[in-house]
């Protein structure tokens, strides 16, 4: 499938990154895990290749890896976010990011977050500057529900900038099997981050592991 971008998912040694890569490579994308580490990035691909034996993936350096892709997904935790953003920003340029990043502060996850910029959304633009297109996706998607093959029970909200990247990243989220919505511009990309903590809260508080959203009285256009 040689006309389907090139993903590079820095943080993709992690949970989040695992369940994406393993969702895409099994949708024929060509994959790069990117890590701090190279070994350790290997490995991540690696184990993806051990469930989705025809996948295309290798990994790399985090900054090799965003320079080889056509799409750059970010998922690290928020701790380690500018300084990632900040060591890929020259070879970003043109690109488009898509931002799993929740700007959680542990340990208190259950409170909403959000950085002065509004969002690590508007954050990651600030860094990485205009020629880069970040749009959010995934926040409120938890990585079991990625990592297995069943139906996932809740939507994924798109937010960023531009209208046709969001539909770029709305053709990822569905080729990951999920159903999308685009949900507007990166100032409201503070709300998918925040309901992320209100998610986490309900599962706190009701003994549930994946409290989700569903958007309701829109047609849906699958
Ligand atoms: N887990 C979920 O269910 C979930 C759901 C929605 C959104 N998210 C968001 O997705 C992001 C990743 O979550 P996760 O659960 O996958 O995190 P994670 O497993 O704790 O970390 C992901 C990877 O980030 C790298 N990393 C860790 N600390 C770092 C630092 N200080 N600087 C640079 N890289 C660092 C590590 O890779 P290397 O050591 O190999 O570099 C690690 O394997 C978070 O922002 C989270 O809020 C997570």
């Amino acid at each position: 499938m040689p006309d389907k971008p090139a993903i590079a998912i820095l943080g993709g040694t992690g949970k989040e990154g695992q369940g994406l890569a393993y969702r895409w490579a099994k949708a024929g994308y060509a994959i790069i895990i990117g890590s701090r580490s190279e070994d350790r990035a290997r490995q991540a691909a690696n184990r993806i290749r051990e469930r989705v034996p025809h996948a295309r993936i290798q990994g790399m350096e985090n900054r090799q890896a965003a320079q080889a892709a056509d799409i750059v997904v970010v998922s690290v935790p928020y701790a380690g976010f500018r300084p990632l953003l900040e060591h890929i920003r020259d070879v970003v340029q043109g690109k488009l990011v898509v931002n799993v990043v929740v700007p959680l502060r542990p340990p208190k996850v259950t409170k909403v977050h959000l950085p002065q910029e509004g969002s690590a959304a508007q954050e990651a633009q600030a860094i990485l500057g205009p020629d880069v297109a970040v749009v959010d996706a995934f926040q409120n998607i938890s990585h079991e529900l990625l990592w297995e093959d069943g139906p996932v029970d809740c939507d994924v909200l798109v937010t960023g900038r531009g209208k046709a990247n969001r539909q770029r990243v709305i053709a990822l989220v569905e080729d990951a099997g999920l159903r999308a919505w685009d949900a507007g511009p990166i100032e409201n990309s503070a709300v998918v981050e925040g309901l992320t903590s209100v998610l986490i809260y309900l599962n706190k508080t009701y003994g549930s592991t994946h409290a989700g959203i569903r958007i309701t009285g829109v047609p849906d256009r699958r």
